[in-house]
């Protein structure tokens, strides 16, 4: 094509495309098209040029002509229909979503950094899908005892190649026995943790929520060990002193088994609506590793002593951002998510 024709058809496409309003677009229209317009010229001129000349100019000349027309006609269409690139610079930007943590995400997050700097190891979680030799018998708990009812179980209907039958694991207990038998004592370990329960969901029951286990085994491990962990770690959690409260209770793979209460993360301890006035708040299972339990994994006894215990991450997280219901972290809703 024609240098010159070539050049004029690339200005023009440019200009005519970038053409933000219709008026501008009828500038360009009378630029080109006009009666002085330099297609025009460039057709006006061909009377000039040599037969040979024209016969090669004159079709391109045309040929631009009828293109720049039609172009010019689609972009006052798209002008009209607001179909416009103009934008006002004064309107405020639309927000960038960025995704973000799930709350519970987030609290397991802080839980880990906290035994992180006590210098606990955290520990991939393990299976969800556990045996019941694993989640059950190795903890003490034999069949028929009756405190595997304090564990409504999923069970699966296949059962592993062993033969052992599957579930879905009740708590992260398990992990204690895993553990145990792939390391050497001392050891201070943490495994945050899903668990799943088969239970009628209320404001603080959910099917599935998530554990921390934390163990710690030694030569000289005692109860001393275990409130102090449990009284620092509530501590930072909730970012105030708060004494710990042992009492007694029963969990077949502890001995002794206890369930432990913190001070009232509101009122600290003076008596409020979230303690119901009791100035203690429930917390954790927890208790002294049970001889059977290190005999499952191989350790002796005699030689090792250790304790255990079990944070709930909903509970924390349900704490410290005051949410009343424990199902508002799994239903989805972003009114509540996006909070955080
Ligand atoms: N695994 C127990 C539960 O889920 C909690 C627990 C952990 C109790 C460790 C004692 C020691 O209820």
């Amino acid at each position: 094509m024609d240098k010159k024709i070539q050049e004029l058809k690339n200005k023009a496409v440019l200009e005519i495309t970038g053409s933000f309003d219709l008026k501008s677009l009828e500038d360009l229209k009378v630029k080109y098209l006009g009666r002085k317009g330099e297609v025009t010229q460039i057709l006006r001129s061909l009377a000039d040029l040599s037969i040979e000349q024209k016969k090669v100019i004159g079709p391109q000349a045309q040929a631009l002509r009828k293109e720049l027309e039609e172009l010019i006609d689609k972009r006052s269409a798209e002008l009209k229909n607001k179909k416009t690139r103009s934008f006002d610079v004064t309107r405020p930007g639309k927000k960038i979503k960025t995704g973000h943590l799930h709350p519970l995400t987030l609290v397991e997050k802080e839980i880990i950094d906290i035994f992180k700097s006590m210098s606990f190891s955290v520990v991939d979680s393990g299976p969800e899908i556990e045996t019941e030799y694993y989640n059950f018998d190795a903890l003490n708990i034999p069949k028929n005892h009756p405190a595997r009812e304090m564990h409504d179980t999923f069970w699966l209907e296949k059962n592993s190649a062993k033969n052992n039958k599957m579930l879905l694991r009740t708590h992260t207990s398990p992990m204690q026995i895993r553990y145990m038998e792939k390391h050497k004592p001392p050891f201070q370990i943490i495994v945050p943790g899903k668990v799943f329960r088969y239970e009628a969901t209320d404001a603080s029951h959910e099917i599935n929520f998530h554990q921390v286990e934390c163990l710690m085994v030694g030569r000289d491990i005692s109860l001393a060990n275990l409130k102090y962990t449990v009284e620092q770690f509530y501590s930072r959690v909730f970012m105030r002193k708060l004494n710990a409260r042992l009492r007694p209770s029963y969990f077949p793979f502890v001995e002794p088994g206890l369930e432990i209460d913190i001070q009232c993360v509101k009122c600290g301890g003076r008596g409020c609506n979230i303690c119901k006035e009791s100035g203690w708040l429930e917390v954790t299972g927890a208790g002294m590793v049970h001889p059977n339990v290190f005999k499952s994994a191989g350790y002796d006894p005699k030689e090792y002593q250790g304790f255990a215990f079990g944070a709930g991450v909903e509970r924390i997280a349900m704490l410290k951002y005051n949410i009343p219901d424990i199902r508002m972290f799994y239903n989805g809703d972003l009114r509540f998510i996006n909070q955080f």
